[in-house]
């Protein structure tokens, strides 16, 4: 038993759509959330960027005695997951991608047609593709990298026809020329567009990183005897910069939930 707390990092507030999951499955945790909202979006920088950028997170949350790391970031789990590892091998680090892979080649099959879409680094990595078909060497893949989403969600700007807009923009070619069926959603930003996605396109399944990574860092937990066994009462929320948008994000994805958050701004 441990009720050390459990750090999630990503670039902005999209790593916040991992957490009620976490919520769900293990309420007693603890969680130190950074988001690196001063220097967002990650997906269209430099890889050598990303690293150092994700180095200096993690350091942060290792100071903070956090048990375990979650990347709740595609773009950094693409880029920098077994550096992170290399640097802080005390301390189990999971990455998003390789669970998601994991589960869309479990569910589904040589007719299947697939669709990844993410940002430029995480598409450009291939990484999806590579996972996945190292599970199913067959399996059809086509992947779309959506820049402009990131940006829009980290302005709020989700429930209207700019977001629907620029959804059809990027997605209309992409799945009818494919005839995708089955939509990966490879940054943890998209599941909060996930609803306008669905509307626009009612037949796609869609997969969601965010919660498919749960189960894993449950396991990781349990594994590594890392679990909380007393009540949490407050998770602990940082932003290298906080803004009016961070905050009402977390309104938004925690609504309802009971949830005791703080916030600090955090400059590294
Ligand atoms: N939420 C991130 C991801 O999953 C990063 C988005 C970005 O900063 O470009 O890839």
């Amino acid at each position: 038993m441990n009720n050390r707390p459990i750090g999630f990092f990503d670039s902005g507030l999209g790593g916040l759509t991992c957490i009620p999951h976490l919520m769900k499955a293990l309420p007693e945790e603890k969680i130190i959330y950074f988001g690196d909202t001063a220097r967002t979006p990650y997906g269209s920088k430099a890889v050598s960027t990303i690293k150092s950028f994700s180095i200096e997170i993690a350091d942060f949350l290792v100071k903070q005695d956090v048990k375990m790391i979650v990347i709740a970031c595609n773009t950094v789990s693409a880029t920098s997951l077994e550096d992170l590892r290399h640097r802080f091998p005390q301390i189990p680090i999971i990455g998003i991608i390789e669970p998601a892979a994991v589960k869309t080649a479990a569910v589904s099959d040589n007719y299947n047609k697939i669709g990844i879409i993410g940002t430029k680094v995480t598409i450009k990595s291939e990484i999806y593709e590579k996972q996945i078909k190292k599970l199913n060497p067959e399996q059809k893949i086509f992947s779309a990298a959506c820049p402009a989403f990131v940006p829009l969600i980290e302005e709020g700007i989700i429930d209207n026809d700019i977001m629907n807009m620029t959804i059809k923009y990027y997605l209309d070619d992409f799945i009818n020329n494919n005839t995708i069926d089955t939509l990966v959603l490879g940054c943890t930003h998209y599941p909060l567009i996930r609803k306008n996605i669905e509307k626009i396109y009612p037949d796609l399944k869609i997969i969601d990183p965010s919660e498919i990574v749960i189960p894993t860092i449950v396991e990781q937990l349990e594994l590594n005897n890392l679990i909380a066994d007393v009540p949490n009462y407050e998770n602990m929320f940082y932003a290298s910069d906080l803004s009016e948008n961070f905050m009402n994000m977390i309104d938004r994805i925690f609504e309802n939930s009971g949830l005791k958050v703080k916030f600090k701004s955090f400059d590294l």
